[in-house]
């Protein structure tokens, strides 16, 4: 028989070798015609049962990324419950009748294996998962509003324990191969150079599944449940009301009261697929997806890599940039004004490393290519050159200007600046129109959006390639006209000056940042704030509301700068922060009315700013709010919500 999405190869021992390579795509998801042929592989094989079946993937993208998220994105552009739920019991059942078939199962794990992917691997009896960089395991249903529908639930639980299937299914969070052997979810965790024969030795070997140890089986499947899953319903309670997020909760009450099977609860209980289906949450945080890939889709299609960033000064942005380049395997030269001010950056290199990368050899690589360049000659062989150096023009200018000269023609030349124009800085070029913005958000490492900033002089091209570049190192390009606080910023500052007004009015910190977090905010703004820094915020907020801004701030503001109580970094903010903690007191009653009052002025400035084309449109400018500001992301982003209010 053959197939459109697998292409077979039976070996001499009787094993069948199903390579998955989903057609008219480059990566491998399960959508509708996949699963049709699935069943029918596994009816040929009940014909003619094989010796033993390998799942492995023909592409280089990975295993497979999960289910069809554009076909969930239809259904619920269409609203129809219906459609999506018939496609979640189809998957279910046939990932159930993978799981009971009589003849040896294997996945063969390389890449990204997620979501749809990781339940068939699941519903296989083995897992051989190879250990290599871009080998990811996970369940991320949850950041989507759903669960993992297609056994997961079940399943997940059973191979490493229910507190560990939690921690995974609740944040979807993912384990690289030699994780998932540790947790019990690979059997196998092998180099590339002999997965194919370890596969097959594991089939010929057929050893019995391993089980749960003692303590885990009683946490699972014994008397422990109930107290398993109030544990980690507190825990998500610290994280996810369940008015705006009810998926992780879902994920609990399934697993608890129906151990997972998506056929059990009627469609008006909360764990029912209808429910969740129904929900503008899962509506919306589908489209977010979506607009996760509009961002990066900015990048098709423009040739351009880098292999060499050259990046000026390595202080709080300039050494995060630096490190996270070579995290993704570019060669970075980091320069500073001398050596002492580079081996800071190197340190924090080295730390963030250690916890992201824990291989000896990953590690000394990444290592090998973030090269301290005091004198900087790196700028010479540059392909990016980027700017992370103090927020003052004539300085910026200066180092432009010489840059230009020993830099390669065809280089990019970034800044990072916050708040100065480009086409100020531009003025020190021989050709202005090389100068683009390159807009890193603090911390570099969490956060996934980067500015990509045009001024009136900036090269289109120039801008392009700096998108490609972005999408590069793995980051979320938004293209942002040069305009005062650009989108992020601008849309921050009014937010964050509403809460400064609040508190010089006697509204406390805690009472405030509660008022944000009702709103679905991931963080308050007086707590953001002082993350953020009260000298970076008061400057933002003069850059963004000009000179009124200045006669009219905030006077607890203008106390804490005076004192040098910036925030978390200096111990002493709104809050006094202990081992990177807020000390917050209990929060009063949110009166009527103040979480409006803090999100209107956001809104309204959100509005003006497109109607100002600093950004392109509306579902962009969503998705930047969400991934650079943390607006609430299950509205949907601002334009979602204020379109949700007025429906
Ligand atoms: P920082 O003060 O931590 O680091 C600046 C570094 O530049 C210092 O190490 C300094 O020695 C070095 N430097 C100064 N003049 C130099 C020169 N002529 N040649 C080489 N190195 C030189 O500053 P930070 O916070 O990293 O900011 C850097 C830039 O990034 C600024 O333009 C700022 O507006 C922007 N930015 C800052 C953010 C933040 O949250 N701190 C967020 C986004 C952008």
């Amino acid at each position: 028989m053959t197939y459109e999405n697998f292409k077979l190869r039976t070996d001499e021992q009787g094993i069948v070798w199903v390579g998955i390579d989903v057609a008219g795509s480059n990566v491998n998801t399960m959508g509708t015609p996949v699963l049709a042929e699935l069943a029918r592989l596994l009816d040929e094989f009940d014909a003619q049962p094989p010796k033993g079946v390998v799942f492995h993937s023909l592409k280089s993208s990975g295993f497979i990324a999960g289910a069809n998220i554009q076909e969930f994105e239809a259904i619920g552009k269409t609203n129809d419950v219906a459609a999506a739920t018939k496609l979640i019991l189809t998957g279910y059942d046939l990932y159930d009748r993978l799981a009971a078939v009589k003849y040896p199962t294997l996945a063969l794990i390389k890449g990204f294996c997620m979501g749809g992917g990781l339940e068939l691997a699941m519903a296989c009896r083995y897992r051989v998962a190879v250990d290599d960089p871009g080998t990811r395991m996970g369940l991320p249903e949850v950041m989507l509003g759903i669960l993992p529908a297609w056994g997961g639930v079940k399943r997940l639980p059973q191979l490493v324990g229910a507190p560990a299937a939690f921690d995974l299914m609740l944040s979807g969070k993912t384990v690289d191969a030699k994780k998932a052997k540790k947790l019990g979810l690979a059997d196998e965790a092998v180099p590339p150079r002999i997965m194919w024969n370890t596969a097959s030795g594991v089939l010929a070997a057929s050893p019995t599944p391993r089980t749960l140890p003692f303590a885990q089986n009683l946490m699972t499947n014994g008397f422990l449940r109930g107290y398993v899953a109030s544990q980690a319903k507190k825990q998500v309670a610290k994280r996810a009301r369940p008015e705006h997020y009810p998926a992780p909760y879902a994920i609990i009450d399934l697993w608890q009261k129906y151990n997972g099977d998506v056929h059990k609860p009627a469609a008006t209980e909360s764990c029912s697929m209808q429910s969740l289906l129904s929900h503008s949450t899962a509506k919306n945080l589908i489209r977010v997806f979506g607009l996760r890939e509009k961002l990066k889709a900015q990048a098709k299609g423009i040739d351009f890599k880098a292999k060499h960033v050259h990046v000026i000064g390595a202080g709080v942005m300039g050494g995060d940039i630096a490190a996270w380049c070579a995290l993704r395997g570019i060669t970075v030269t980091l320069q500073d004004l001398d050596a002492a001010r580079i081996a800071p950056a190197i340190k924090r290199a080295a730390d963030m490393y250690r916890k992201r990368l824990r291989d000896e050899r990953r590690i000394r690589d990444a290592m090998d290519r973030l090269q301290p360049d005091v004198t900087g000659d790196g700028a010479k062989k540059a392909d990016v050159i980027i700017e992370a150096i103090v927020e003052n023009l004539g300085v910026k200018q200066k180092v432009f200007a010489e840059l230009e000269a020993k830099a390669r023609p065809d280089a990019i030349l970034a800044t990072n600046t916050s708040s100065i124009p480009l086409e100020q800085i531009a003025t020190a070029l021989a050709n202005p129109a090389r100068l683009v913005g390159v807009h890193f958000f603090n911390p570099v490492a969490q956060m996934m959006l980067v500015e990509i900033i045009s001024g009136a002089q900036t090269n289109p091209d120039v801008a392009r390639n700096a998108t490609a570049f972005v999408d590069q190192i793995d980051k979320l390009p938004l293209a942002c006209k040069s305009a005062p606080g650009f989108w992020v910023n601008r849309i921050l500052a009014p937010y964050l000056t509403e809460a400064m007004r609040c508190l010089d009015e006697g509204i406390t910190p805690e009472t405030l940042d509660e008022a944000a977090l009702a709103f679905g905010m991931p963080m308050g703004p007086v707590e953001l704030a002082d993350v953020v820094g009260l000298d970076v915020c008061a400057a933002v907020g003069q850059v963004v509301g000009g000179e009124e801004a200045l006669r009219n701030a905030p006077k607890k503001l203008a106390a804490k700068l005076e004192a040098k109580e910036l925030g978390k970094k200096t111990g002493k903010g709104f809050y006094t922060w202990v081992s990177g903690k807020p000390q917050k007191g209990s929060a009063s009653a949110v009166p009527a009315g103040l979480t409006e009052r803090l999100i209107t002025p956001m809104l309204n400035e959100a509005n003006k700013a497109l109607a100002e084309g600093v950004v392109t449109d509306s579902d962009l400018a969503d998705a930047g709010a969400i991934f650079g500001c943390g607006f609430a992301p299950f509205t949907g982003g601002p334009f979602n919500y204020q379109r949700s209010k007025s429906a």
